[in-house]
């Protein structure tokens, strides 16, 4: 039996027709919401990226201020930056796109941002909030994982979770999204001994490693749901961590690269901003 294709485009677009609805009575009330996206160097995956945000900026008509800085900027320049985008009332979310170049502390640049503004999640005020289990800004991501499993119906509590990859962007606070829906949730690495005995007793299995096809069909269990998070490009497109055609035989829902978790990414990033804006329209804005 093949699995159900978890459609991230479709349940995108319903998401974006959502917050295009709420910038509407935002704007309404003079607010526009407006996410700043800066780029450092010249990546080309990252500029298609950012590209994808400040187009999904305008379908849903926020604002959006890119700033693209050459990769020899130094950190105190892009922490300037931040500086100025943290104190501009026209912008209610800021994003940095990673990877930044090596001279650059990642972390720094997080902690730079205001908690407020952090439609990453990346702020580890944030970060701490998600793991004590207090309302904060998500990262995108794991939020868009969780919205399209519970978008399908799949119950979350009880389940067995696996995650391999434990990253800060996708691995860790995905299992931390699922442990807080009372999902029984392993992490796995590249450490783990004998991953293909774990992934086998997923109920549900995220594969967040960047390394293309690596779960075979002999490692997910009959009946499993499948998210795949990985995106790697290559010269025939692009191709997800799951060898996406031998495990759609054996599971029961699977998302599909591309069209699967990519787009509820963005999508997520809107709704971060929004609420953001949200926030900062009603005058409830943390300190
Ligand atoms: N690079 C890859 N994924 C992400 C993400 O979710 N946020 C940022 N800022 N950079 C990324």
């Amino acid at each position: 039996m093949s699995a159900i294709i978890m459609d991230g485009k479709a349940v995108s677009a319903l998401v974006r027709e959502e917050v295009k609805e709420r910038a509407a009575i935002l704007a309404s009330k003079g607010v526009k919401p407006g996410l700043a996206v800066v780029l450092v160097g010249d990546d080309p995956a990252s500029q298609v990226y950012v590209r994808q945000k400040e187009k999904a900026c305008a379908s849903v008509g926020f604002a959006s201020f890119m700033r693209y800085l050459p990769a020899s900027t130094d950190e105190r320049e892009l922490l300037d930056l931040i500086d100025g985008l943290n104190s501009d009332p026209a912008v209610h979310g800021i994003l940095v796109q990673l990877p930044l170049p090596k001279h650059i502390d990642k972390d720094r640049v997080a902690e730079a941002i205001g908690p407020e503004k952090d439609v990453d999640g990346f702020h580890p005020i944030n970060v701490g909030r998600l793991t004590l289990g207090i309302e904060t800004m998500e990262p995108c991501t794991p939020k868009g994982i969780v919205y399209l499993l519970e978008h399908y119906g799949i119950d979350i509590e009880g389940k067995r979770a696996v995650v391999v990859g434990r990253s800060n962007i996708v691995g860790k606070p995905v299992s931390i999204l699922l442990l807080s829906r009372n999902a029984t949730v392993t992490v796995c690495h590249s450490r783990t001994k004998d991953l293909p005995s774990v992934t086998r007793q997923a109920d549900i299995l995220v594969a967040a490693t960047g390394k293309p096809k690596m779960i075979t069909s002999s490692m997910v269990k009959d009946g499993a749901v499948v998210v795949d998070v990985g995106i790697t490009r290559t010269q025939s497109g692009l191709i997800g961590d799951v060898d996406f055609d031998a495990v759609k035989e054996m599971a029961s829902y699977i998302t599909p690269v591309p069209g699967g978790i990519g787009p509820m990414t963005i999508a997520m990033l809107l709704l971060n901003t929004l609420k953001a804006a949200e926030a900062c329209a009603s005058g409830s804005m943390r300190r």
